[in-house]
């Protein structure tokens, strides 16, 4: 009966995904060398009548410059302007593909098995130098979340099996008993060379209640999975799943006191998989609680922009799970009143600045297009109705006219950051490292396929710095810091994941 759903889910996606991406790539690829390789070589060497794509750029390296670039041309350089025979979306699709190519993300690759390779020695970045020490090895390929603990210790999902403890020696302990259940039922789908993990019913964030040390609350945010259970379940013979919030204590090895803090109606849980589920927990300064839920609907576009569903959503409760007051949607009939953001794909981090009182998350756009956004509630992040990315079939995102929503352009936020082409942003932290001082404040980001960290200096709401600190270390899936100041990385990886530190060069 399973069985059944996984298929019925996965030719379900099949069928979405492979509309969108049978033609992407291959039609950008196909635009350049029929137009432009000629004169700036099949491999963006250049050629006698063209310049080379590769290293620096003359009229500008970023999305907009480029666009710029192919639509205007230069016709006295020997550059034709291509707005006339090409199309809008065409000339997106081919700067997409030169920055790509530029880039070196291909994203039919996600990097699950490269090698991993952590630097030895000193890793020398503009403001800090720091070495990479390896904090806790064995883990299964798919962890999710790491977080510290006061005392030292570190809490560890893997998504389909379970908590774990590391303590301070790097020792790690078995699966905490008696946690939600995770799922193990997991296949890696390979769809036109693409690998993709499919799976239903995770571990997601885990998180201490900032009070822990008096009170031991730890929060886990996991994707609850109930055989017929609902309309849906019932008519596929399947199981559903939709993130669900609960809190607890770890004592003696085991998960207890557990309590709901959050759940969705059963009618809203969905037979879609949890790779865009979202599933970040962030504390701010005032007795509230944030979490994500990606695209779990019934598609990657129904709902999402609906605040009677709860996907596609960011999500503030107060500690105990009661709504706040103050929420946007607070008191209203026929809604989530727990609803904060809407308009979100597949968001992948999520932090408080407690410095300065805002909410950030980070999200995976389509193809190009991942952002970094400032959360402000009631905000729309516009998925699926805009992005700064491309639909994989190489159309602009515009579902709008499709689920009759009409919008303005100004009714969407922006993001602050858009990184295109998509490194596949994950989670990040907002540094308070003591060992880092001149990192304070800074955006530290991590990517899943770029296998890279990079450091955002933000004011005022726009990018004012970006320094790629790590290149092609690992699929990194969640960043933390503890309250000494110390950074973990945890580092996805087939033949097992491992957690690692940032030390300070000078610092013991
Ligand atoms: C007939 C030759 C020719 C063709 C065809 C051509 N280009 Fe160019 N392109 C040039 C030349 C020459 C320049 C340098 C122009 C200048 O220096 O002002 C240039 C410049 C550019 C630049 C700016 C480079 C920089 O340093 O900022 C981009 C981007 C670019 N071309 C993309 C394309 C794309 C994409 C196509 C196909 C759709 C294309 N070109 C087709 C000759 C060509």
């Amino acid at each position: 009966m399973f069985r059944s759903l996984i298929a019925l889910a996965s030719v379900f996606a099949m069928m979405v995904s492979k509309l969108s991406f049978s033609q992407g790539v291959p039609d950008s690829i196909a635009l350049y060398n029929e137009n432009c390789a000629v004169c700036h070589g099949a491999n963006f060497e250049g050629a006698p009548q063209g310049v080379p794509l590769l290293g620096d750029l003359r009229y500008g390296d970023s999305m907009a410059d480029i666009v710029n670039s192919i639509s205007s041309g230069n016709q006295r350089a020997g550059m034709p302007a291509w707005q006339d025979s090409l199309s809008h979306a065409q000339i997106r699709n081919v700067a997409l593909y030169i920055l790509e190519s530029r880039a070196n993300v291909s994203y039919r690759d996600f990097n699950h098995k490269q090698p991993l390779e952590i630097p030895e020695g000193i890793v020398e970045t503009e403001l800090h130098n720091f070495r990479i020490e390896t904090v806790a090895t064995g883990l299964d390929a798919l962890p999710f979340s790491i977080t510290a603990l006061p005392d030292g210790r570190l809490l560890v999902t893997e998504k389909k099996y379970g908590v774990r403890i590391i303590g301070p020696d790097g020792a790690v302990s078995n699966h905490i008993e008696g946690t939600p259940r995770a799922y193990a039922d997991i296949s890696m789908v390979t769809l036109n060379g693409l690998g993709n993990e499919r799976g239903l019913g995770w571990l997601f964030d885990i998180a201490p209640h900032p009070d822990y040390g008096n009170n031991g609350w730890i929060y886990l945010l996991h994707g609850d999975r109930c055989e017929d259970c609902n309309a849906l379940s019932r008519r596929a013979e399947s199981a559903v799943s939709m993130n669900r919030l609960v809190r607890g204590r770890i004592a003696d090895g085991r998960w207890v006191d557990e309590e709901v803090i959050w759940q969705a109606d059963l009618e809203h849980y969905g037979t879609m998989i949890d790779v865009a589920a979202g599933g970040r927990i962030a504390f701010d300064n005032n007795g509230h609680l944030y979490f994500s839920v990606g695209m779990k609907g019934r598609n990657n576009f129904l709902g999402i922009q609906d605040l009677s569903t709860p996907w596609g959503k960011i999500h503030r409760v107060n500690y105990d799970g009661s709504i706040p007051a103050e929420n946007p949607y607070a008191g209203r009939d026929d809604v989530y009143q727990s609803i904060y953001t809407i308009g979100h794909r597949s968001p992948q981090g999520l932090e408080y600045d407690h410095q300065n009182g805002e909410l950030w998350g980070t999200e995976h756009g389509p193809r190009g297009g991942d952002e970094v956004n400032h959360l402000i509630p009631a905000a729309n992040y516009g998925w699926p109705l805009y992005s700064l990315g491309m639909n994989y079939n190489g159309s602009p995102v515009d579902f709008g006219e499709r689920l009759g929503i009409a919008y303005e352009l100004s009714d969407i936020q922006q993001p602050v950051v858009d990184l295109t082409p998509s490194p596949a942003v994950s989670s990040f932290v907002i540094s308070e490292s003591d060992q880092f001082p001149q990192w304070r404040g800074n955006f530290l980001v991590g990517s899943l396929k770029a296998r890279s960290l990079y450091r955002l200096k933000i004011e005022n709401n726009r990018l004012v710095e970006r320094e790629t600190l790590l290149e092609g270390l690992a699929r990194i899936r969640d960043i933390e810091q503890d309250a000494n100041g110390n950074i973990f990385l945890l580092l996805e990886h087939s033949e097992g994941a491992r957690v690692v530190r940032l030390v300070a060069e000078g610092s013991e």
